[in-house]
């Protein structure tokens, strides 16, 4: 019985594999808007779907990253983008509407985003929580409202980059709560578009080697957070705590940070380009074999590790 369930399963794989191999045709018809391209994931992958032929237009969000995108390739349009600006969004969109005509847009990818402030929860504003979500929610929303019906019409795709921290929250801050954000607007999303035949698929990467996850940036960023809080935080928190934050990061991001970036952009060109895509990615193997397992446990199990091994405030009742 046993080889058999066995033999069953390594076929069901071989089949799973076979029909993820085959690729969309007629690549050099297809245009990708892709948003965040000054960097990062974004820039791999504006450069990796040219490339594979596609045509690519890429969000850039500063002056430099547009120039040298363009220099990369004649058929690659890039365009400014400030994902939190509808002005800008609109601009996009519009001159994305002349350059695809009748033929609609493939795809759109959401993978703008920024990863600060980030600390614990007492130590933000409301403000520093609105100006995340409005670049890693509000623009992955208007970006994908501004060109949807741009989408219907080619039966393209949508992928939005959220993070594994969509599917638990080990710290604080407006981050995981922007991706949780993108997690339910991306499930929300494929549902209603399911019957156009327009395919939504969310990306979930563990910790990845970009300026999203820069070792000194994140530890600046913690102790100017740390120098604006009153003094009664501070005597709840005590000097100490800013000190073990800090090893504990340093610590964790050699434990975790990944320096292929190619793992995640060959799902997004996946996404984009299988004929049948999956619906989530979660390309890392810390998010593989230890962030997601951890999120389906009880929440008794996941809170006592964090605890067990995040620093204590002095002041903790722990
Ligand atoms: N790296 C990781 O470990 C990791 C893990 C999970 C999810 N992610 C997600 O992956 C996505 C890409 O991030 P990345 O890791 O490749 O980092 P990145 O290199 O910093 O890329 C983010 C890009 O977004 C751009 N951007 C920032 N604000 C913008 C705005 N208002 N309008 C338009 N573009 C803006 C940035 O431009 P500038 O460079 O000019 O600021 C940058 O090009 C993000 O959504 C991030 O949350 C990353």
């Amino acid at each position: 019985m046993f080889p058999f369930v066995l033999g069953l399963v390594a076929l069901w794989f071989i089949f799973r594999w076979y029909k993820e191999t085959e690729r969309v045709s007629n690549k050099e018809n297809k245009y990708v808007y892709i948003t965040g391209c000054d960097s990062g994931f974004g820039n791999l992958l504006a450069r990796h779907l040219d490339k594979l032929g596609f045509c690519v237009i890429a969000g850039c969000y500063t002056e430099k990253g547009e120039d040298e995108l363009k220099k990369t390739s004649d058929r690659l349009t890039a365009v400014h983008l400030d994902v939190t600006d509808s002005e800008s969004v609109r601009k996009a969109a519009a001159l994305i509407h002349t350059l695809v005509g009748q033929k609609g847009l493939w795809g759109v990818v959401n993978n703008a985003g920024v990863a600060l402030p980030s600390g614990p929860t007492d130590w933000l504003t409301i403000e520093d929580y609105k100006s995340m979500l409005a670049v890693n929610l509000y623009g992955v929303i208007d970006v994908t409202l501004s060109v949807l019906p741009l989408i219907k019409k080619a039966k393209g795709r949508v992928v939005n980059v959220a993070s594994v921290f969509g599917r638990i929250s080990p710290f604080g801050g407006p981050y995981c709560v922007s991706k949780y954000g993108v997690e339910s607007f991306n499930d929300s999303l494929r549902l209603n578009m399911a019957p156009f035949g327009v395919k939504v698929a969310c990306i979930e990467p563990g910790f990845f080697s970009t300026n999203v996850t820069n070792t000194e940036l994140v530890k600046d960023n913690l102790r100017k957070l740390w120098d604006r809080l009153p003094q009664d935080v501070k005597a709840d928190y005590g000097h100490r705590f800013l000190e073990k934050s800090l090893e504990k990061l340093d610590e964790r991001f050699k434990q975790f940070k990944d320096t292929d970036l190619m793992k995640v952009v060959s799902c997004m060109e996946h996404a984009i380009a299988a004929v049948h895509p999956r619906t989530r990615y979660t390309p890392g193997w810390d998010a593989k074999f230890f962030w997601l397992p951890l999120s389906y446990m009880p929440t008794c199990i996941s809170d006592r590790i964090f605890l067990r091994n995040g620093p204590q405030p002095e002041s903790s009742v722990l």
